[in-house]
């Protein structure tokens, strides 16, 4: 979370603008929430660039949830075809199996996901009714730097994006997504609260057994409001969009902002961190070039025996949660857009202390 946006929570916890309450005391109905949600959602659509012909919704569940969301709004029990490119994608197409009938397009197994396999060579099927992807793999630090284009590839099937892991880290191409989904609690707010940007034709095609609460069109047509929103979590979202929308980068006749800066400064800090790996002999990034996450950096120690010395250094320095997720092992730096380039500076200093003393 960005500092300010923390520090502006708290100067307003106990007495939202003078209402004298706090949002979390607020009805959900009440004119006070009903404007923080409306602003919330036109300063996303504002930062992103989204379209009109497309919905935001403030929805529940995570994104483990809308793996299931998802094919029971849009598969209509039919075929739905998956990209595997990492644990969550593959997490996803295991979920839709329980609606429909799933497909994998392509994997990038067999180079133990350190690879993307090129779109043209994906088996998609004419009657699926969506293509999904998991446009950054959080755990695997794969990530597609481009998105697919369907239609290209002779699909007019709507592409699902699963954008849990870098929301708002770099702007999305709207035309060519059907529908974007995504957790709060890596660039946005807090946990609690789901993203999802749907394209107004993909609305009013859920299955009947399909929770009400769950149903896009229902949500859409109720403001989000069908039934009680995470309501902290969007207010604090909120707050992260009006930040994102004054980040700034570039000299002063070249300055971008919000989402362009966010980019700017993504590339800059990743490229710093995997220049360090690549450059040294201790550290190791296995996935491609092409493909390498500016969120999530996981990297390996050649010498796995030096783990726990890494992490213990680390942590008196105050540079925290390195260890890599369970299913990889070794380390792994997330540095989201709330981490600021000196953050990343402070984690290769350390590698390369660490590196030397232990050559
Ligand atoms: C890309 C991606 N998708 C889905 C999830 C699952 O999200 P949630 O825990 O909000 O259900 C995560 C969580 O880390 C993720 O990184």
């Amino acid at each position: 979370m960005p500092e300010e946006v923390l520090q502006q929570a708290a100067s307003e916890m106990l007495d939202w603008h003078g209402s004298g309450m706090s949002v979390m005391e607020m009805s959900h109905r009440s004119k006070e929430f009903v404007s923080i949600c409306e602003s919330a959602e036109a300063d996303f659509r504002e930062l992103m660039a989204v379209p009109k012909h497309f919905k935001i919704l403030f929805m529940q569940g995570g994104g483990l949830a809308e793996n299931a969301i998802v094919p029971l709004n849009l598969s209509r029990g039919e075929s739905a075809d998956f990209v595997v490119t990492g644990s969550w994608s593959d997490k996803s197409q295991k979920e839709a199996r329980k609606y429909c009938d799933v497909q994998i397009a392509a994997s990038n197994e067999s180079s133990d996901r350190t690879s993307l396999p090129p779109p043209a060579s994906w088996n998609l099927r004419p009657q699926a009714r969506y293509v999904h992807v998991c446009s950054n793999e959080t755990i695997d630090g794969v990530e597609f730097q481009e998105l697919p284009d369907l239609r290209a590839l002779g699909t007019e099937a709507p592409l699902v994006i699963d954008f849990s892991s870098h929301v708002a880290s770099r702007p999305v191409d709207w035309s060519k997504v059907g529908l974007a989904f995504g957790g709060a609690q890596k660039n946005l707010g807090p946990a609690g609260v789901t993203l999802v940007v749907v394209r107004e034709d993909l609305l009013g095609h859920a299955l009947p057994v399909c929770p009400s609460a769950f149903d896009y069109k229902i949500v859409a047509n109720n403001h989000s409001m069908y039934n009680t929103p995470p309501t902290y979590a969007i207010y604090i979202s909120g707050l992260t969009f009006q930040w994102l929308k004054h980040q700034k980068e570039g000299e002063a006749n070249a300055q971008v902002w919000g989402v362009a800066a966010m980019e700017k400064r993504n590339i800059a800090k990743s490229q710093l961190l995997y220049g360090a790996i690549d450059r040294s002999q201790l550290y190791v990034n296995r996935v491609g070039k092409d493909c390498r996450s500016r969120m999530n950096v996981p990297f390996f120690l050649r010498d796995e025996s030096r783990n726990e010395a890494f992490l213990a250094g680390a942590k008196t320095r105050g540079l925290l949660q390195l260890k890599g997720h369970k299913s990889v092992g070794g380390m792994r730096a997330s540095i989201y857009n709330a981490m600021p380039l000196a953050g990343v500076a402070a984690l290769v200093d350390y590698m390369q202390e660490f590196e030397k003393k232990h050559a």
